[in-house]
């Protein structure tokens, strides 16, 4: 009796663990698209094939996504390859092209004609021809016992061999990437354009409406998008940026559905997600909560705070920082939420429970339990090894690589330095020539009032929560000959540095070499960032990387033992801005109880949030007059405009500017954000409250129409009414 109730709870459980990935969860390759989610795309809508999305032979979906800049995604929707991704995608470019005179970030940019659209130059749109699964030859004599070294070794050289078989035309381009934590491989066959031009973009009061203060949060009222165009040489092909390019003709392009969408509606997120980890065992997430996170957060805060209030006072310096202050409160934000949520939605028990379900599955099978049963008393083991390292490590990289300018010019200036040192007058030259540009870049954004305020309240925070043993003498010698004033130690910095004016850097460029290099070295931000970096390289990074590097390869045996425990569970990759789709459904949700958010927000809900000449909440004079005469043209619903919606697609990172598209294979919507309650789903998806947020098509085509009277772009697209009929 016992026994059998034993087996049946077994059974039970098994059947419940491996029941398929509930609807919403996983970002799944195109390519197993008809054996892994055909079915259930179908039974819950979709109205068209996996040949209609993915397809090698003729024209499908997936040649109207677009990879935009490596960074985001967007997608054609007409058949001159004019593209739309999100406002905060083309923010670094719309910023680039914004001066106190051309001030589109306040105002906008519409380019009446092809003639007045915007070139930018370094911007990439990559199109995917093919994917191929290359795992057998990438893996080909692994084998078990083999070192990290070895295995990698062989791996790189079979992939160099996979990269000459495989078939692509002259102008295309390979791209390998493991999967599953290196278990397996796949290429991808790219078209990368080279010459991608700004289109359009509403002012700021639309494109960011709720700035800081709505992100990452629903109800949301942002319409956050913008307009390029892929251009080509004469032969449609990949060019460089040229007056005679002309505008690219693309295999498929996007028609938009102006039906509207209704809870339950089918809907699917094609696009490049960045970065996931769903299958980080429970110590991990424990460390990221715990330390990590709250580490980073903490930095950012501070910065933020001096970088905020010196937009707030002069908008020359709103100009020049609004992009980088951008993304560095996108991530201060999504970080809160992320620990917020995987708090509050239980998640490192969640995983617990999971493990511990793992060691008695693989308990049962001795194979399984001489191969898997160490792997988690290994993680723990590593993990806690990790921690302190893992924790200089979250405050060195936000203080010394990132939210400190100086520092990160002072650290480029060192490496020209070394690149004198290392390969002579040549390597000198080579590398002064890459830095010309990208510091005539920097120093037009810079501004070393901000930057000496943030260098203070930063080294200070360093100082105070990171170890003693790796803090340099350096730093406390020379602050205490600034009587231990963090204010006075950046004032005696920035004042003696060469590398907080654009000019003086200049002139050490195209200084003589040796000359140049005894500048850099006895430079007092030179000496700061070296004694910093020295004992931070040899104490912490490289033992986080050697730690890391047996993390890696357990994850890898671990991602495999959860394949071999659970065989019938369907498994997504990790996200690795690879192209991705995920689907789901137009869906409201209960962040908490008693409080359900309804899946749809209208242009009134702009109007409740309206502060006029607020830093976030402005909204532009001609929006308030379309609202009061309810002049929307033909894009509302039922005499009201919408704005955004709700989904259960899982996307993260990278999803921004991914088509929302319905059963029928149209635009219905334009990805950009995630719901507080949801951020934490790159590490913990949860059905209940993980929800995509999309600007409703109609609000974009409204404002394209009737708040930018751009019309001639609305001509090129192609509107459909698959539900009206
Ligand atoms: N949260 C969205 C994303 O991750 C939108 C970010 C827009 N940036 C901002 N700082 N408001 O990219
Ligand atoms: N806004 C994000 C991006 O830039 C997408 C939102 C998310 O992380 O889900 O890719």
């Amino acid at each position: 009796m016992n026994r059998i109730f034993r087996f049946c709870t077994a059974i039970v459980l098994l059947v419940l663990l491996a029941k398929p990935v509930s609807a919403g969860e996983g970002m799944w390759l195109p390519i197993f698209l008809k054996s892994l989610n055909e079915a259930e795309m179908q039974r819950m809508g979709l109205k068209i094939s996996a040949e209609d999305i993915y397809s090698v032979n003729k024209g499908s979906l997936k040649d109207a996504i677009v990879h935009f800049g490596g960074f985001c995604t967007s997608q054609i929707i007409s058949p001159n390859g004019l593209m739309l991704t999100n406002h905060h995608c083309g923010y670094g470019q719309i910023q680039s092209h914004t001066s106190l005179e051309n001030n589109y970030l306040r105002n906008g940019f519409w380019a009446a004609n092809y003639g007045e659209e915007l070139p930018n130059p370094g911007l990439t749109a990559t199109l995917i021809v093919r994917i191929e699964d290359v795992s057998e030859a990438a893996l080909m004599g692994v084998k078990n016992d083999m070192t990290e070294k070895e295995r990698q070794s062989l791996i790189d050289k079979n992939l160099n061999e996979v990269r000459n078989t495989i078939e692509k035309k002259e102008y295309e381009e390979i791209v390998i990437r493991p999967f599953f934590k290196g278990n397996q491989y796949f290429a991808f066959v790219t078209v990368v354009y080279r010459d991608v031009r700004l289109v359009g973009a509403p002012p700021e009061s639309i494109g960011k409406f709720g700035a800081d203060t709505d992100n990452w949060v629903w109800p949301r009222h942002t319409g956050d998008f913008s307009f390029f165009r892929i251009y080509a040489g004469k032969d449609n092909l990949p060019a460089d940026y040229s007056e005679d390019n002309v505008p690219y003709q693309p295999k498929h392009f996007l028609p938009i559905s102006t039906d509207g969408v209704e809870e339950g509606d089918f809907t699917m997120v094609f696009g490049f997600p960045g970065r996931t980890n769903e299958y980080l065992p429970s110590y991990a997430i424990d460390q990221l909560v715990e330390v990590v996170n709250p580490a980073r957060i903490g930095v950012r805060e501070a910065a933020l705070n001096i970088m905020d209030a010196a937009m707030r006072k002069d908008e020359q310096t709103r100009i020049k920082y609004a992009s980088k202050q951008a993304r560095i409160a996108n991530y201060w934000k999504k970080w809160k939420g992320e620990n917020l949520g995987l708090i509050s939605t239980h998640a490192i028990r969640k995983k617990q429970d999971f493990e511990a379900e793992f060691t008695k599955t693989i308990q049962r099978n001795p194979e399984m339990k001489l191969q898997y049963g160490k792997l988690l008393p290994e993680f723990q083991r590593l993990y806690a090894e990790l921690e302190p390292y893992a924790h200089v490590r979250a405050y060195h990289s936000e203080v010394m690589g990132r939210n400190i300018e100086l520092m990160r010019a002072t650290g480029l200036m060192g490496r020209l330095a070394n690149a004198y040192k290392n390969n002579g007058a040549q390597g000198f030259q080579g590398f002064a020539e890459r830095l010309k540009p990208f510091f005539s870049n920097f120093y037009k954004d810079y501004n070393a009032e901000l930057d000496q305020k943030i260098f203070a309240s930063l080294m200070q925070l360093y100082q105070e929560k990171v170890d003693a043993q790796y803090i340099p003498d350096h730093l406390r010698e020379q602050l205490s000959a600034a009587q231990g004033s963090y204010e006075q130690l950046a004032k005696e910095i920035y004042e003696k540095t060469a590398f907080a004016q654009a000019d003086k850097v200049m002139a050490i460029i195209d200084m003589e070499p040796a000359k140049a290099v005894e500048a850099i070295e006895k430079d007092p931000a030179f000496l700061l960032n070296q004694h910093i970096n020295d004992l931070y390289d040899t104490k912490v990074e490289s033992k986080y990387n050697d730690i890391q590097k047996q993390l890696d390869r357990l994850q890898r045996h671990y991602m495999a033992a959860l394949m071999a425990a659970f065989p019938d569970k369907p498994f997504y990759p990790d996200a690795n801005s690879t192209l991705r789709f995920t689907y789901g459904q137009v869906k409201s949700y209960q962040p908490r109880d008693a409080v359900t958010y309804l899946n749809k927000t209208y242009l009134s809900g702009v109007m409740e949030k309206y502060v006029p000449g607020d830093y976030e909440f402005d909204v532009p004079e001609k929006l308030r007059q379309l609202y009061e005469s309810k002049d929307y043209g033909p894009y509302a619903e039922n005499g009201k405009m919408p704005v955004c919606f709700l989904g259960s697609n899982h996307t993260t990172g990278g999803n921004s500017g991914s088509p929302a598209i319905d059963a029928h294979g149209n635009l219905i919507g334009l990805n950009f954000d995630r719901v507080w309650e949801g951020t934490m789903s790159d590490i913990n998806y949860d059905p209940s409250i993980c929800r995509n947020i999309m600007v409703d098509i109609r609000y974009i085509l409204f404002i394209v129409d009737k708040y930018a009277d751009a019309g001639h772009l609305i001509k090129e697209m192609k509107l459909v009414q698959p539900k009206k009929g």
